[in-house]
């Protein structure tokens, strides 16, 4: 998707290799996990997991989701070393990279606008809005690739009726954090921030889509969108907006940074639809991560079944 590669990204702006540490051995979340076994109390009851614990900690008590594919998921590694996330950077291994130290704690969601219960949620209350589900969705990129991973989170519609929207709201919009301090690059990186996104109200209903906390098992690692994020599976991935601060309820439709950055290319609706290219290239197929041969893109990313009704009598052409 990428307009303007960044000529050059001075090498004071990358925090040299050495100084940080493994992720695996700075996890506080490895002792809370194992303490909370031993208790036999869930990790989710026994601290306040997203707004103590770092990025990749085990998240217990995961109920299993009949809305999950059985399809073979993508290795680890894969998802969370190609990813998309520009305000790190516009490289696919960028994010892995220079989002490592992104503070992601404490953390704070707003929801606002046309509802009757405005509200501001903690991380902790945040993982009070709904039980847990682990969701292995397909995940299709707007270049061609594809991944399927075992996400962790709760239905969008279980947050939406704690505030309680109003009739004249239509739209939810959706804004990322953007801090140019800790996001340095962003600003070689060729689209507005923050990132922006929206969703009509009965998309943002819908039970296929749901806020993300977790992948594998783990809250999600910085680079995957960490502490919480949007995913829509039968969007293009670039709907499921990363480190969401700030949900609203309006009535008009709401701006999204791909359709301001190249509004001939992306549109709002961004629904997976292999009949329809991309102007610079054909949507028909797709390439899983860590396989060679490219498969066929199925309409709406292959959730035809639940969400197609939704878009009965749209000209998907024209509502690209
Ligand atoms: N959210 C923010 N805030 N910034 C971004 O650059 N990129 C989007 C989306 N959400 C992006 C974002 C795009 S283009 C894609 S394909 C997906 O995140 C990638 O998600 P992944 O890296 O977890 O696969």
């Amino acid at each position: 998707m990428l307009i303007k590669k960044p000529a050059s990204i001075p090498s004071s702006e990358i925090t040299p290799q050495s100084v940080y540490l493994n992720r695996r051995k700075f996890l506080a979340g490895v002792s809370l996990a194992g303490a909370a076994l031993a208790t036999g109390r869930g990790l989710l009851e026994m601290v306040s997991p997203l707004t103590t614990v770092q990025a990749g900690a085990k998240l217990n008590a995961v109920l299993k989701s009949p809305f999950s594919t059985p399809e073979k998921q993508t290795p680890y590694n894969d998802v969370t070393h190609y990813n998309n996330f520009y305000e790190f950077g516009t490289s696919k291994e960028a994010p892995a990279e220079r989002a490592r130290n992104f503070k992601t704690s404490p953390w704070t969601l707003s929801i606002e606008g046309l509802v009757n219960k405005p509200r501001t949620y903690d991380l902790d209350a945040i993982l009070k809005i709904a039980p847990l589900e682990e969701r292995i969705y397909r995940h299709r990129c707007v270049e061609g690739w594809s991944i399927v991973v075992p996400w962790i989170g709760f239905p969008l519609n279980a947050l939406l009726k704690q505030v309680e929207p109003l009739s004249k709201a239509k739209f939810v919009a959706f804004q990322s954090f953007y801090d140019p301090q800790q996001m340095p690059v962003a600003r070689y990186a060729g689209i507005p921030f923050p990132y922006v996104e929206g969703l009509r109200m009965d998309e943002a209903l819908h039970p296929l889509a749901i806020l993300c906390v977790g992948m594998y098992g783990e809250t999600l690692p910085n680079q995957d969108g960490a502490p919480i994020r949007l995913v829509v599976p039968w969007k293009y991935g670039f709907k499921s907006i990363k480190s969401v601060v700030k949900i609203r309820f309006v009535e008009q439709q709401p701006p999204t940074t791909w359709n301001l950055a190249t509004p001939r290319e992306y549109g709002f609706y961004s629904n997976v639809n292999p009949n329809v290219d991309h102007p610079r290239w054909s949507q028909a197929k797709e390439r899983r991560l860590g396989e060679f041969f490219k498969r066929p893109t199925l309409m709406f990313n292959g959730y035809g079944d639940q969400v197609a009704q939704l878009y009965a009598g749209m000209d998907l052409r024209k509502n690209f």
